[in-house]
């Protein structure tokens, strides 16, 4: 028999909104250390790996690329989490998302390789990076990242990958995203969405 939709959907949000509690919980009282973060990791696979609580006709696929679906939002200026949904091909260039991230695998699989800075930073635009570990990302596994870690990404297979990301703060309110492109030794920084989107609950 079907799950009853309503009931799926209140289990959903009171099972993201306890994983937000439980995340608070634990970066709270000593701020997000790689311990700490390896802790929310943890708890984000356990809440990825029930499945049946992220039915793919419930969330909407990318027309192409990516696609976010919010799954719940402390407000407040407090922890995003998301559910993503990458295509088969999907790739991102090395980034740095300028706020600390966890990902967990519902389905499909995700390959991230980790990355840090090599020049000093002083020349506008130009950058380097040499490639550390990497990491993949399916059922069962995931990803933790400091606030300045820097990560790239691609879908392996023909299925999308599809997961959870939980971010210090919401989408709508992220730091300078930057974005290195390491064929080109070159560096780009995204406007923040910080100083927008506080005017904008102040003029509210
Ligand atoms: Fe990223």
């Amino acid at each position: 028999m079907p799950a009853n939709p309503t009931t799926l959907a209140a289990k959903r949000e009171a099972a993201c909104k306890a994983l937000l509690r439980k995340a608070h919980a634990v970066i709270d009282p000593a701020g997000a250390t790689p311990a700490a973060l390896e802790q929310v990791k943890a708890l984000l696979i356990g809440l990825a790996s029930k499945t049946d609580l992220f039915p793919r006709e419930d969330f909407a696929a990318p027309v192409a690329q990516a696609r976010n679906h919010m799954l719940a939002e402390d407000g407040e200026d407090g922890f995003g989490l998301y559910l993503t949904i990458n295509m088969p091909g999907k790739v991102a260039a090395p980034h740095d998302h300028g706020i600390w991230c966890v990902n967990a695998g519902i389905s499909g699989v995700e390959l991230h390789r980790f990355f840090q800075r090599t020049d000093d930073g002083k020349t506008p635009g130009y950058a380097t990076v040499e490639e550390l570990t990497g990491a993949t990302v399916a059922l069962g596994t995931g990803i933790a990242m400091a606030d300045h870690d820097i990560h790239d990404t691609v879908v392996i297979g023909n299925q999308p990958a599809i997961g959870l990301a939980l971010y210090g703060y919401a989408l709508t309110r992220f730091p300078s995203v930057v974005w290195f492109h390491p064929e080109f030794e070159s560096v780009r920084a995204l406007p923040s969405r910080r100083a927008a989107a506080a005017s904008a609950t102040v003029n509210a």
